[in-house]
């Protein structure tokens, strides 16, 4: 795991969309792996300035969102689809036919998270999974004891994300009680990783995923066990970090993250 961190959210997500881009430029057929959460928005808006101004291409591109509400049909605006379409997908040049999400208003459940994972495997496996992180320490929506090989399945959410989710909904009882989430081990395969986290009330949960022990409790801590992960946090939310000057250290040294070092030209 790496950690680097940057001075501000606008910085922390500007850097992640840089990957984004660098990883695109280099494999056009790229495989990415989405998340939603107010986090991520800085990061689609990094993407979709990134396609105006630099032609950011993304038509040979490919996508696979980590999850989707039970219940929710694309219509609706607290839909995970809705989401995309509104922060990314109709604003970048993609082919609709190659953005996935599982459908939470499938007829049969079970079958609708084994078809999503034979479609992640059609397309070769991603190559790239953006990840934010739940205050109960989820990636995706793999709420505490999940395990650490599951799959693609229907979880339960906990009341400490129902709480968190709730402003979107207009109250906690609006929240759908279910999604359907990539399981720890469909995420654990993807070839490269970039969780954001940005903000004081990640700093503790973000502490306890980088530098805790790994527990099915806090899903996040598998990605201890991934070969490229890469952790993004601003100031904020690096706050609780015991190791900061070695990972500053890290990226202010190590070659990898040279050109990340420093501010973005025009047109780069
Ligand atoms: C939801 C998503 C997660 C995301 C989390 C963080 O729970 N299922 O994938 O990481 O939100 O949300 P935010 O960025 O709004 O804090």
């Amino acid at each position: 795991m790496e950690v680097i961190i940057q001075s501000n959210p606008e910085a922390a997500a500007d850097l992640v969309a840089r990957i984004v881009a660098r990883e695109l430029h280099a494999n056009p057929h790229l495989v990415l792996g989405l998340a939603t959460g107010r986090t991520m928005e800085r990061v689609y808006q990094g993407l979709v300035a990134k396609h105006r101004e630099q032609q950011l291409d993304f038509s040979l591109c490919s996508t696979f969102n980590l999850d989707e509400y039970v219940g929710l049909p694309s219509s609706n605006p607290n839909s995970y689809r809705h989401y995309m379409d509104q922060h990314l997908f109709r604003h970048v040049n993609i082919d609709p036919r190659n953005t996935h999400l599982p459908n939470g208003v499938a007829e049969d459940l079970e079958r609708e998270c084994e078809l999503y994972e034979r479609a992640i495997q059609r397309f070769g496996g991603i190559d790239l999974q953006l990840l934010g992180i739940g205050k109960a320490g989820h990636i995706g929506f793999n709420e505490p004891l999940s395990a650490l090989r599951s799959r693609t399945r229907v979880k339960a959410l906990t009341p400490i994300t129902l709480a968190q989710n709730a402003a979107l909904f207009g109250g906690e009882e609006k929240v759908p009680r279910r999604a359907i989430t990539m399981g720890v081990g469909t995420i654990l395969e993807c070839r490269r990783c970039v969780l954001l986290a940005t903000g004081a009330d990640k700093a503790e949960i973000l502490a306890r995923a980088v530098e805790g022990p790994i527990s099915g409790m806090i899903s996040a801590t598998a990605l201890q066990l991934h070969p490229r992960c890469t952790v993004v946090v601003d100031e904020a939310a690096a706050s609780k970090l015991t190791e900061v000057e070695y990972y500053r250290w890290i990226f202010e040294n190590e070659p990898e993250w040279r050109e990340f070092r420093t501010p973005q030209q025009p047109g780069q």
